[in-house]
């Protein structure tokens, strides 16, 4: 398996090595060293690249058409609504109609097997740019942003994610930690603990790469000495709404909070968010749960004084994915 990463799919990060994502890493930070000094060169010349959206984004559609443009490359915004996708077309015949106009697609939906067959069927990269199952290219600025705020090596990192321990977010922070010889917790309710299979899984890797995997449902074990700790949305895109109810009940202790913060025991523990974040009740969404649970009015998954105090670095985490799908884009296709 080549390590450079040349023509490769990122589809979960399963089939990525230890090496592969250090090689990735390693990349993103000198394209950023290199856009901040301004001596960027424009490996992605004459390339296009189809970026499919069946399910809203900010930071992952902007990252992948600005690391696109720095490159010197042309991107196609396609949402389901302006296209024949799903209801008029199946994505094996996109795969195949894409696979002959385009050097790269990225794709966002609910299904993984969807994301799949783009990759069996186009012949060209593709880029799983979020499922109900990984984040992948999230997990990418997830490692170089806590690279980035610790002196550790990286073998020495611990992180805990605390909420829905089950959603696409937890799932890839359990796997790269796996891969990468991190010390992962979950923090989460049982009923909302990544799958057995899942876990074995990164055991597995975590045999190979010296990683600590704690799966827990003690929110202050969880996040006990850790030097990160994250979260997300405890209600993900696609899910019925009817499932706040059901998720307020069960996340409400897993609530990263001043206390929970404390918890870690670790005056320099940074918090992590992918976004978007319910922080307070000034979104729509925010504003709706917080009218039935007023108990949520200062912040959902995260209060309003954590998420605004200087131990918050969600936003370079967010600058992040514009640099590490940069390095992606350049490592494929450059
Ligand atoms: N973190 C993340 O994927 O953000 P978007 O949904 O805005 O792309
Ligand atoms: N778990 C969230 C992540 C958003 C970036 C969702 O799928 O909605």
């Amino acid at each position: 398996m080549p390590f450079n990463n040349r023509n490769r799919d990122l589809l979960s990060l399963v089939h990525h090595s230890e090496r592969d994502l250090h090689y990735l890493l390693d990349l993103a930070r000198d394209l950023k060293r290199a856009k901040y000094a301004g001596v960027e060169h424009q490996h992605l010349r004459g390339k296009n690249i189809a970026l499919i959206f069946e399910k809203t984004s900010t930071r992952t559609r902007c990252a992948f058409e600005v690391a696109a443009y720095d490159e010197g490359a042309h991107v196609t915004y396609i949402d389901p609504s302006s296209s024949q996708i799903g209801h008029k077309e199946s994505m094996k015949d996109t795969a195949r109609v894409l696979g002959r106009m385009y050097d790269a697609i990225e794709y966002r939906g609910s299904s993984q097997a969807n994301v799949e067959t783009l990759a069996e069927f186009s012949g060209v990269p593709v880029f799983n740019g979020l499922t109900d199952e990984f984040h992948p290219t999230q997990m990418l600025a997830d490692v170089l942003t806590m690279t980035e705020h610790s002196d550790k090596p990286i073998h020495q990192i611990s992180y805990a994610f605390v909420g829905d321990g089950r959603n696409n977010v937890a799932n890839s922070l359990l796997l790269v930690g796996s891969k990468l010889g991190m010390d992962v917790r979950i923090g989460a309710p049982r009923e909302l603990w990544p799958s057995e299979e899942h876990v074995a899984m990164c055991r597995g890797f975590a045999e190979l790469s010296g990683a600590r995997i704690t799966v827990t449902d003690d929110p202050v074990a969880a996040v006990s000495g850790v030097d990160f700790v994250h979260t997300d949305v405890w209600v993900s895109m696609g899910e019925p709404v009817e499932s706040w109810g059901e998720r307020v009940d069960l996340l409400l202790p897993f609530q990263v909070n001043a206390e929970l913060m404390a918890a870690a025991g670790n005056p320099r523990v940074r918090f992590m968010h992918c976004l978007p974040a319910f922080h307070n009740s000034e979104t729509v969404v925010g504003a709706r749960v917080a009218e039935q649970y007023p108990l949520l009015k200062n912040g959902i998954e995260v209060t309003e004084d954590v998420f605004e105090s200087p131990a918050n670095i969600a936003f370079e985490q967010a600058e992040n994915r514009m640099h590490t799908i940069k390095a992606l884009l350049v490592a494929a296709l450059g």
